[in-house]
């Protein structure tokens, strides 16, 4: 059995008539959690940073920079980054958000490779690469862990190398 087997459908989560891409029994097994961390990581070797989009972002990205031997910077939701911050606000699947990083998390000409559990329609990952570009960073890449494509968000970033590791 692959880890991708593993991914599982909640059918009406988050609202009535949507079905769900549950990771988390992919994260709970020792074997495809460690599987998915080096096929992701393996994606972009070559980064001074590693992007993780807040929340569950965070649970892949930490331990891909760890293992690639880049440091880690968190993208967060709004008001959560202690010093000063660049803002970006974009549309979601299900509603709107604002996400944030550090002013000075990069340093000039840093290779950023961004990292999240999934892109659905693409908004956090476009607005996630904005920041990068805005704090004088260069996006290497964005590497998800799975891709909904029937949600077209490839198309929201134009000029941007994104690979996932599993497109449904
Ligand atoms: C989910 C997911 C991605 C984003 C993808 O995060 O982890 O970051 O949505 O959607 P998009 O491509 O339509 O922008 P969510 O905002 O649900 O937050 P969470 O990780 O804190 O659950």
């Amino acid at each position: 059995m692959s880890w991708q087997d593993l991914i599982r459908d909640v059918q009406d989560y988050p609202q009535p008539g949507v079905l769900f891409k549950d990771i988390t029994p992919v994260l709970a097994d020792p074997g495809a959690f460690a599987e998915v961390v080096e096929e992701l990581g393996a994606l972009f070797d070559e980064a001074d940073k590693v992007v993780g989009i807040e929340a569950r972002g965070f649970i892949l990205a930490a331990p891909v920079a760890y293992n690639i031997g880049a440091g880690f910077v968190p993208v967060r939701k709004k008001g959560k980054l202690p010093a000063e911050t660049l803002e970006e606000s974009y549309d979601l699947e299900y509603g709107s958000a604002t996400i944030e990083v550090h002013s000075d998390a990069f340093r000039p000409g840093d290779r950023v490779v961004i990292v999240d559990d999934v892109l659905a329609t693409g908004g956090t990952a476009a607005a996630a690469v904005e920041l990068v570009k805005r704090a004088g960073a260069e996006v290497t890449g964005v590497a998800v862990l799975m891709e909904l494509s029937f949600l077209k968000g490839r198309e929201r970033l134009p000029g941007v190398d994104l690979r996932s590791l599993v497109t449904v």
